[in-house]
């Protein structure tokens, strides 16, 4: 018997990583998308274009950072196209700010969309997975900046390190019962991505932030500029794709990504005050 093409819902599929991680996916392999985000007319649109034999796709309005929206997600993709295998929580925005002047609503906005939105999604899917004993994958979208915080990305960069921590939670909770270890938790670390994101992200730092971000890029220190190189969607979707069924618990798509997390542990603050001097130094 042949096996039932998988079906894979990704978030925020509407721009930059998770609608090319859609195209990717409709290039391959017969597949069932769902693909969701709040644009829908964009992700009709994308659908029209990847639409072809062995590629069904179907498209939802969601708000990632509603809770009972993304219940009612999961809910509307399996009657659209019966279980998920694979949910990829990768919807996603920026915030840059002063953290002095970080105000509650702001930082729990963040969470909601950053976070919390992976936890409601692991609690929209699994309780069925692990009633059935459904080898499901999750793949979570956090970012470098969850594995260390930079400066004007406060609220966004504790949001990502509580991803990625509740996805390191979760891999190890899943481990208790024979139905949990046949799911798969995997948690992707982009660095930066050309993609809308930055244009998006609201600057409440009068410039400071993105001019940082502009000094670091073309600085004189090479480390500085390899940590804050960009990367395409393609080569970040790339990445994903490849961890479907692959049961890595994480992947660092940026080519300094990995080596850059493990320097900024063995000598904490390293990579950041690099960083941060060739940023001042540029300045002058
Ligand atoms: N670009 C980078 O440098 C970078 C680096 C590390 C990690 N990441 C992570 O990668 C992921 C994708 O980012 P990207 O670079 O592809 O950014 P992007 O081009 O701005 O795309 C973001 C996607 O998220 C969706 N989204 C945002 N807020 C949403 C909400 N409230 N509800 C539902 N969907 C929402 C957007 O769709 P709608 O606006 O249509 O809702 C869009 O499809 C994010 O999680 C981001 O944190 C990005």
């Amino acid at each position: 018997m042949t096996k039932p093409p998988l079906h894979i819902l990704i978030t925020g599929a509407s721009a930059g990583i998770g609608a090319q991680c859609a195209r990717l996916l409709a290039a391959g392999p017969p597949v069932r998308l769902s693909l969701a985000a709040r644009r829908l007319e964009r992700l009709e649109n994308l659908a029209a274009e990847l639409r072809a034999p062995g590629v069904e796709i179907a498209c939802f309005h969601f708000d990632a950072g509603q809770r009972e929206s993304v219940l009612e997600l999961a809910r509307q993709a399996r009657a659209a196209f019966g279980e998920l295998d694979v949910w990829i929580s990768n919807a996603g925005a920026g915030l840059r700010h002063n953290l002095l002047d970080a105000t509650e609503e702001q930082m729990l906005a963040q969470f909601r969309l950053n976070c919390l939105s992976a936890l409601w999604a692991y609690q929209a899917v699994l309780p069925d997975w692990l009633a059935s004993g459904h080898a499901g994958q999750i793949i979570d979208v956090c970012s470098l900046g969850g594995k260390s915080g930079y400066a004007f990305n406060g609220a966004y960069s504790a949001a990502k390190h509580g991803m990625s921590a509740i996805g390191d939670t979760l891999r190890q909770e899943l481990q208790q019962s024979a139905a949990g270890r046949r799911i798969c938790v995997t948690s992707v670390y982009p660095g930066p991505t050309v993609s809308d994101f930055g244009a998006s992200a609201p600057d409440l730092t009068g410039g400071a932030a993105v001019a940082q971000v502009g000094r670091s890029r073309s600085s004189r220190n090479l480390l500085a500029r390899a940590i804050s190189s960009r990367q395409s969607t393609e080569h970040v979707a790339r990445a994903i794709v490849r961890t479907i069924r692959s049961r890595q618990p994480s992947v660092y798509p940026h080519r300094w990504g990995s080596f850059g997390v493990l320097l900024n542990n063995l000598l904490p603050g390293l990579v950041l005050s690099l960083y941060r001097r060739s940023a001042a130094r540029s300045e002058v």
